[in-house]
């Protein structure tokens, strides 16, 4: 038996070796309002490399369609896509980082981080409730002893000229299938139709000098 004191002992030391596991993370993530003042410097830019990098990928797409068909556009899209959507704009020097990301991959490498992956749920809960997705999301990221990090997520949908690889696969010609499972063997990018939500286009963006939002 203990008694009350080694019980007391017994319970603190417990407390406190589960301290670590409920101690606050690292990162804090909080989505910000579009609308409010502090994000007035991020979101302008943000939109704006959205829509410079979305027109960029349909128009590399459109074009390798139609010069051979989707087994070629594989290639292009392969080899091209990270870079394309990592280029710096000229135009929108806040802009530090691009990615594409999904709930459901082709390509493991544009595996969302826990940020991301908070957004991705956050449109994922809406898409299930049949809400309208917001235009776009802005994060906040926030990490003990750092400058605060802000993201503007672009929602992406299936259009009908990205079915050819994100479709149906029986739709597919078998050497467009045998392609895709040789490059992405963990595949899971496909049965979309048009207008299904598809990922997330992420804009990381420094804020302006001096702007709220950097301080
Ligand atoms: C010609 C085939 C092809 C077409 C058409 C196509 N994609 Fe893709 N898609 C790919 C390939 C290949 C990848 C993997 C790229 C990589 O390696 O990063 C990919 C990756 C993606 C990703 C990144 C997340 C992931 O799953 O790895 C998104 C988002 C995406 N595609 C959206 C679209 C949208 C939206 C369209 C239509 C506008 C489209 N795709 C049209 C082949 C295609």
């Amino acid at each position: 038996m203990l008694c009350p004191r080694q019980r007391l002992y017994l319970l603190l030391t417990a407390a406190l070796s589960a301290a670590p596991l409920i101690a606050a993370p690292k990162e804090r993530f909080v989505f910000v309002d579009p609308a409010a003042p502090e994000a007035a410097s991020v979101r302008q830019p943000g939109e704006a490399a959205a829509a410079v990098v979305a027109t960029r990928l349909i128009t590399e797409l459109t074009t390798a369609l139609e010069a051979g068909g989707p087994e070629k556009a594989v290639e292009t899209c392969h080899i091209k896509a990270q870079p394309l959507t990592n280029e710096p704009i000229p135009s929108l020097p806040q802009i530090v980082a691009v990615k594409r990301t999904s709930l459901r991959l082709r390509n493991p490498a544009n595996a969302p981080d826990a940020a991301e992956r908070a957004a991705l749920d956050h449109l994922a809960a809406l898409t299930a409730a049949a809400r309208p997705p917001p235009g776009l999301l802005i994060q906040k990221i926030e990490t003990d002893g750092a400058a605060a990090e802000w993201r503007v997520y672009r929602p992406v949908f299936a259009q009908p000229q990205c079915l050819a690889c994100h479709g149906n696969p029986e739709t597919q010609s078998p050497a467009l299938r045998r392609l895709l499972r040789e490059r992405y063997p963990q595949d899971a990018a496909t049965g979309y139709a048009a207008g299904d939500w598809r990922g997330l286009l992420r804009l990381t963006v420094r804020p302006a000098a001096g702007n709220a939002a950097t301080r």
